[in-house]
């Protein structure tokens, strides 16, 4: 028995899988940009990720070298076996064809993500998207999806809906993801 199914579509098999490099900053802003519905941060927040954090972010490429999907990740400093996704986007054209539970995966699969036996992510109730995710997620590695609350609207300056904890986990590391 494998910690994962992979029933992927000949599709995924187009793109190119890479870890983040700083000169993706600029892409990974276009991209949140494209999706319609992640908050969109200053170029600046890219370019930072992409340059401290590109070991425990992923990308997907076409062959044209368009980015079609990414993830942008870290690991909370307190939290060494927690992999947090900070955003997780799909540019619009390539949705609902299986490239967002990939990029996750295969994120996971990522050498700085070896230790990680939890995924962890804050997910607003309205994106049903996101929500449909990470419990996809949960799924392929048999494991649960628990969600509570985490970020409570008092917590931001501005008007900002609540944004509830998805844990992904525990994640069995001990077979081999295959990827
Ligand atoms: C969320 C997102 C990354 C998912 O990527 P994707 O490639 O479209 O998702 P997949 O095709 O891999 O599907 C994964 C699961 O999500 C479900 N899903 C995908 N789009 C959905 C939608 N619009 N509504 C409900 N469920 C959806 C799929 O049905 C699948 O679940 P299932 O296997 O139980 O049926 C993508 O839709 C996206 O970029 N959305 C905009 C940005 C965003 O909201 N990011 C997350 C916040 S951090």
């Amino acid at each position: 028995m494998t910690s994962t199914d992979n029933t992927e579509t000949p599709l995924l098999t187009t793109f190119r899988f890479r870890s983040v490099r700083q000169s993706d900053g600029a892409a990974l802003w276009h991209l949140v940009r494209a999706t319609g519905t992640l908050e969109v941060n200053s170029p600046y927040f890219y370019v930072l990720f992409a340059t401290d954090f590109g070991a425990t972010s992923l990308l997907a490429e076409t062959p044209e070298g368009e980015t079609a999907g990414a993830v942008i990740g870290y690991h909370p400093p307190l939290q060494p076996e927690t992999a947090f996704v900070w955003q997780v986007g799909v540019h619009p054209r390539w949705q609902g064809q299986g490239l967002g539970l990939a990029l996750l995966q295969r994120w996971l699969a990522l050498p700085a993500n070896a230790r990680c036996r939890w995924v962890t992510a804050t997910v607003a109730d309205d994106n049903a998207a996101s929500q449909a995710l990470f419990r996809r997620l949960a799924r392929a590695y048999r494991t649960s999806c628990e969600v509570r609350p985490h970020f409570t609207p008092d917590l931001f300056p501005i008007d900002h809906p609540a944004e509830p904890l998805f844990r992904v986990g525990p994640i069995d590391r001990g077979t081999p993801v295959p990827v």
